[in-house]
């Protein structure tokens, strides 16, 4: 079902003889500078820092000249009136629903932003401190979680992609170069109006756009990627459809993992972003591991974050821009309350990746850290899921016969009383992807210093045990409890056969 453009800003993307506005208003923009570049030099630091804080004030002052950058970034960005410039098709974009005209100033009705791929997105206006409640169906702009999201997704080119909960579309804008065929799902018309003026203003076409509640619209389809930044946000009320489902607790982020493999096509590989509950006497891993068992898919679910449920809370009011509001406390109150009822102690934040590799031994690894990693992971995502199975279905039997290779920029570090013979600490750490670090013994750091692909595990072994004086029967019998986790870390790549 592709979806009609009926609504407020269906002129846009009409299909008239010529409906050419959205290619001049692009590149009007571009010429402009009015693009991730250009706006950060014309704010500068303190002004572009400011905004990432939603405090407009020095970013009003760094584009008060009256030039046209300057004014696109008050209309569009800031959504501030603004004295209609000679250089804008007022009349045609106030027909397509992008700004309204009152004799010379002009008011934009959407919020349209620049995005890192060198397109655009275009949203519902922001919300920011003093403003009107949020509508319901409020369509939300890219941001932190849309970049999250982006940089995570696997960049292996795929023949069909599917956004499930598109949104301002943003996700579409980082597919397009690499998915042959994009359905963008959404429960909200509204979401599928502002993205389809988001692809249009990008120059991306032939999007399949359905409006439905989870997989509902793609009932029958199969996909190679699933991209899916959620409704996560685990509130009593379900008051905002851009951020909350209306499913109870973090049930939503647990049905989409449950029912994804039922629309991956066989190696398809789905990613998404989750919050999940830390609740009193039970291990979130198990928590969350457990939404992964039975699907079939390996697996492998990272928590980048953990709120208490005060931060948590004062997180999402401040998002909807309710603090100072009069019912502030009373919000505040009922969300601590509801979590109090469920023993919830936090929230956690983070990524889940399932493969279905068609494996009868799916391998599931859950795991938390903090550390700055590699952007974007999706240039290296595919390969930690396979370090993790790798490891995961390696025999022991296998092992001696194998030929293990260090990964490219794991450095050694020896740490110990200066002076002294022995270090008491060696640890490899990864300089690349997700820059792991993990202590080691002599035997598995000489063995970092020889293996590169060459020989097979045991003459290797054979060899470290003539120089360190160990029993080499013992090194063989120790090998595949000290090696598997490396392996399933990253820092020793194996082939078999
Ligand atoms: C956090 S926004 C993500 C928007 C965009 N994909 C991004 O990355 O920024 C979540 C989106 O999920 C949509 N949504 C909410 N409930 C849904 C449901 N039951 N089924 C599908 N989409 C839903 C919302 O309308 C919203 O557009």
């Amino acid at each position: 079902m592709l979806l009609t453009l009926r609504g407020r800003w269906g002129r846009w993307c009409e299909n008239g003889p010529v409906n050419d506005l959205p290619d001049r208003l692009r590149e009007l923009l571009l010429d402009a500078g009015y693009t991730i570049d250009g706006v950060r030099e014309r704010l500068g630091e303190v002004a572009a820092t400011a905004l990432s804080r939603e405090e407009t004030v020095p970013a009003l002052r760094a584009t008060r000249d009256g030039d046209l950058l300057g004014t696109l970034i008050r209309l569009w960005w800031l959504g501030v009136p603004v004295d209609a410039p000679a250089a804008l098709p007022v009349a045609e974009l106030a027909a397509a629903g992008l700004v309204t005209a009152e004799a010379d100033r002009i008011t934009a009705t959407v919020h349209l932003q620049p995005w890192e791929t060198g397109g655009y997105v275009v949203s519902d206006r922001k919300v920011r401190p003093g403003d009107p409640a949020l509508r319901r169906d409020h369509v939300v702009g890219a941001g932190g979680a849309s970049a999250n999201l982006a940089q995570l997704a696997s960049r292996r080119p795929v023949e069909r992609a599917l956004d499930l909960g598109t949104g301002c579309g943003v996700q579409v804008l980082h597919l397009a170069d690499r998915a042959r065929e994009i359905v963008a799902t959404d429960v909200n018309p509204r979401a599928l109006e502002l993205a389809r003026l988001s692809w249009a203003l990008s120059g991306i076409k032939g999007v399949d756009a359905r409006q439905g509640s989870l997989f509902d619209p793609v009932a029958d389809d199969r996909f190679d990627l699933i991209v899916a930044n959620p409704p996560f946000v685990i509130s009593p009320g379900g008051r905002f459809t851009y951020r909350e489902s209306g499913f109870e607790a973090d049930g939503f982020c647990r049905d989409l993992v449950r029912l994804a493999p039922r629309f991956l096509a066989p190696e398809g590989t789905c990613q998404l972003l989750a919050n999940w509950l830390h609740v009193d006497g039970e291990d979130w891993r198990d928590r969350v591991g457990g939404w992964l068992t039975g699907t079939g898919c390996d697996g492998w679910v990272v928590q980048r974050d953990v709120q208490d449920p005060a931060e948590y809370v004062e997180l999402w009011l401040r998002d909807a821009a309710e603090q100072g509001t009069s019912r502030y406390r009373e919000l505040y109150d009922d969300w601590l309350g509801w979590f109090a009822s469920m023993n919830v102690t936090g929230v956690g934040f983070g990524w889940i990746t399932m493969h279905d590799s068609g494996s009868l031994d799916p391998v599931v690894r859950v795991e938390e850290f903090g550390q700055r990693v590699e952007l974007p992971v999706g240039g290296y995502v595919d390969g930690v899921l396979d370090s993790i199975t790798r490891a995961h279905r390696l025999a022991d039997a296998e092992l001696p016969t194998a030929r293990l290779a260090l990964a490219d920029g794991v450095l050694e570090e020896r740490i110990g009383p200066p002076g002294a013979e022995d270090p008491a600490r060696i640890i490899l750490r990864q300089t690349r992807g997700l820059r792991r670090s993990a202590q080691v013994g002599t035997v598995e750091a000489a063995l970092a210093g020889v293996c590169d692909g060459e020989y097979p595990l045991d003459p290797l072994l054979a060899a470290i045990a003539e120089l360190t004086g160990e029993n080499p029967d013992d090194l063989r019998a120790k090998a595949p409890e000290a090696l598997r986790p490396l392996i399933a870390e990253g820092f020793f790549h194996i082939s078999t056969g």
